[in-house]
C-alpha cells in the first residue's frame, strides 16, 4: 500500500497543530516522523489512523481518495496505530485481547486464534503467553500484543508513536527486528514517531521532519552497513538542525553534592512478587544526583517507591534527616521534603479529564477553600514559566506528550529535599529534555538531592554523580561516572557484575 497525505489541516481552538501537511509513504518502507514536542506528529498520525478527523485535506491509499469515520474504518482500510500512551488495561487475557476488535464474521475459533497468536509470537521472538492477564504485562509486552493484534486484523500500515519509551535495549532490538521484517519482507508501511535520533537513524529508511505543524523536509537515512560513529554524529547533527533550525550546545557535568546527609538507608530489604532487593545501605547527600540504571523491571521502580513510603519495606531502616520514617506512608515522607514523580504520565501522575487548573488545585494546600480565579491565574503563571503549550482550561490528555511531562514538572514543589523521579525525560525531544534538566539542576544547586531512573545511558552518564545499576534486584554502584563509558555501563546493565 502507498499512502499520500495531501494538505492536511487540523486546529484545536487557537492551536494550528497541522498546517497543510503533505507527505507520501511508500510500501516496504520504514519512515521516521521527527519533530520537537508539540510539532504535530501525533496529531498527523491520529488523522491517518482515524482517531481524529482532519479539518481539511486528503488521504489517498494507492491513489484512491479515502474517508474514514473512525479508527475502525481506518483499520478496515488496513491502517493501524499503536498509541503513545496505551491506556487499554482491562481484565482480559492476552488471547482475549488478540481477538478483540474483530467483527463476528472474522471471529476465529479460540484454538485457531491461539495457534495464530503463538505463530506470530514465535516469528518475532516476542515474549507473550496467551493466558496472561493484560494487567500483568510490561509496557513492551503490551506493545508486542498490540502489534500482533493489528497484524491479525490484516493491517498494511503500522504506525507507532514513541514505541521505545519505557522498554529495555533488548526489547527494543526485538521490536526493531520485527518492524524491519514487516516492512522489508512483508512490504508493510511502517511509520515511527520518535525523539530518539539514534533509533530513527538505526531503523528508518527515511524521515520527514515536522516543525510547528509543517513538513519542513525529508532525508534518506544512511544504509546500516555504512553507519560509522562519525556518520551517525553527522546525521544526528543534520536532523537536529532540521528539527530546531539550529544545533544544540553540549552541556558539561558539574557536581553540586555536599556532605549533608538527606536520606540514610540502612540494610534495607524490599520484596515484591518477582524481586527481592536485599540489604541496601546508602546515604544520599544534599545536592547529589544519583542515577538508577537497569533494564525494565530490574528493581529500580521498586526501590524508588520503597524509599518514599509507596511500597512497604521488609527489613532495615529509612532515615530522612534525623527522623526515622521506616514503614511510614508517602504523606509523611512528603512532609519531610521527599517527593516522588512517576513515569506513567496518565497512569499515575496526571488525571485524564481534569484541566490544568484542576491539577494545580489538587496539589495546592495553601488554601482552605478552592478559589478558582486565583488558581487559574497561578496556572497561567506556571504555564508561562514551564513553557507548556496549553491553556488552563485544557484537559490534560489534550496536551502533547511532552507538554504533559512539563505539567508534571510544574506540579512538583519548588524546593524539596529529595526528588525521586522515574524517567523524568521520557518521551521528550532533545530540547525539552535539556530544559527539564536545567530545571532539575537549578533545584539541585539549591541543595535538592535527585534520584532518577532512565533507560538512556547517555542521560545517566551526563547527569549522575553516582549510578546504581540494578539487575534482578541486585545493585552495583558506579562511583566514577566520568571514568565509565556507555559501553561499560551497558555491560553492567546486562548483569555482568558480581556481588
Ligand atoms: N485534543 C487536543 N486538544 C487541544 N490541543 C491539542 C489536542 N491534541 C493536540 N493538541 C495540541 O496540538 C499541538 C500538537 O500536538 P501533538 O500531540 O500532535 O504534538 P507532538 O508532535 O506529538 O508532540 P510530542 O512530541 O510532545 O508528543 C500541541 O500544541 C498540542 O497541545
Ligand atoms: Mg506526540
Amino acid at each position: 500500500m502507498n499512502i499520500t497525505l495531501n494538505n492536511i489541516h487540523k486546529r484545536f481552538g487557537p492551536v494550528h497543530a497541522n498546517k497543510g501537511i503533505t507527505a507520501a509513504f511508500g510500501e516496504g518502507q520504514i519512515v521516521g516522523i521527527l519533530g520537537e514536542n508539540g510539532a504535530g506528529k501525533s496529531t498527523l498520525m491520529k488523522i491517518l489512523s482515524g482517531f481524529q478527523p482532519a479539518d481539511s485535506g486528503e488521504i489517498l491509499l494507492d491513489n484512491n481518495h479515502i474517508r474514514y469515520d473512525g479508527p475502525q474504518s481506518a483499520l478496515a482500510y488496513g491502517i493501524g496505530m499503536l498509541q503513545q500512551d496505551p491506556l487499554d488495561v482491562g481484565a482480559f487475557t492476552v488471547l482475549e485481547n488478540y481477538v478483540f476488535g474483530r467483527s463476528d464474521r472474522f471471529l476465529p475459533k479460540w484454538r485457531d486464534a491461539e495457534q495464530e497468536l503463538l505463530q506470530l509470537v514465535q516469528r518475532f521472538g516476542f515474549d507473550l503467553d496467551p493466558d496472561t492477564p493484560i494487567e500483568n504485562l510490561s509496557i513492551a509486552q503490551r506493545q508486542q500484543l498490540e502489534i500482533i493484534r493489528l497484524l491479525g486484523l490484516g493491517v498494511q500500515a503500522l504506525i507507532l508513536d514513541e514505541p521505545t519509551t519505557g522498554i529495555s535495549a533488548e526489547q527494543k532490538a526485538t521490536l526493531f527486528d520485527a518492524l524491519r521484517r514487516l516492512a522489508h519482507q512483508d512490504k508493510l508501511v511502517v511509520l515511527l514517531v520518535s525523539h530518539k535520533l539514534e533509533d530513527v537513524i538505526d531503523l528508518c529508511d527515511s524521515v520527514i521532519v515536522l516543525r510547528s505543524g509543517e513538513n519542513v523536509g525529508s532525508m534518506l537515512m544512511p544504509e546500516t552497513h555504512t553507519l560509522s560513529p562519525a556518520l551517525m554524529n553527522e546525521t544526528k547533527a543534520r536532523l537536529v538542525q532540521m528539527m530546531f533550525g539550529q544545533e544544540l550546545p553540549q552541556q558539561k557535568r558539574q557536581s553540586a553534592a555536599t556532605s549533608r546527609a538527606i536520606m540514610q538507608l540502612n540494610n534495607l530489604h524490599v520484596q515484591d512478587k518477582r524481586l527481592h532487593i536485599a540489604g541496601v545501605s546508602l546515604t544520599v547527600h544534599a545536592g547529589e544526583v544519583i542515577g538508577l540504571a537497569g533494564l525494565d523491571g530490574s528493581g529500580q521502580e521498586l526501590f524508588m517507591r520503597a524509599v518514599c513510603g509507596l511500597t512497604r519495606t521488609a527489613e532495615g531502616k529509612i532515615h530522612v534527616g534525623n527522623q526515622d520514617l521506616t514503614g511510614k506512608p508517602y504523606r509523611q515522607f512528603m512532609t519531610n521534603g521527599v517527593v516522588f514523580g512517576a513515569a506513567g504520565r496518565l497512569e499515575e501522575g496526571l488525571i485524564a479529564g481534569l484541566t490544568l487548573t484542576e491539577h494545580i488545585a489538587l496539589v495546592d494546600d495553601t488554601q482552605a477553600f478552592i478559589d478558582w480565579q486565583t488558581l487559574s491565574k497561578a496556572t497561567q503563571e506556571k504555564i508561562a514559566h514551564y513553557n507548556v503549550r496549553g491553556r488552563p482550561s485544557d484537559e490534560i490528555q489534550q496536551l502533547s506528550g511532552g507538554n504533559q511531562q512539563r505539567v508534571l514538572m510544574a506540579l512538583l514543589p519548588e524546593q524539596p529535599e529529595l526528588l525521586i523521579l522515574e524517567q523524568p525525560t521520557r518521551g521528550l525531544d532533545v530540547d525539552s529534555a535539556h530544559w527539564i534538566w536545567e530545571q532539575l539542576l537549578f533545584r539541585r544547586q539549591h541543595g535538592t538531592a535527585i534520584i532518577f531512573s532512565s533507560p538512556e545511558l547517555d542521560e545517566l552518564v551526563a547527569y549522575s554523580d553516582r549510578i546504581l545499576v540494578f539487575y534482578s534486584g541486585r545493585i552495583h554502584e558506579v562511583t566514577d561516572v566520568s571514568g565509565t563509558t556507555i559501553d561499560q555501563l551497558g555491560h553492567l546493565i546486562g548483569g555482568e557484575f558480581s556481588q
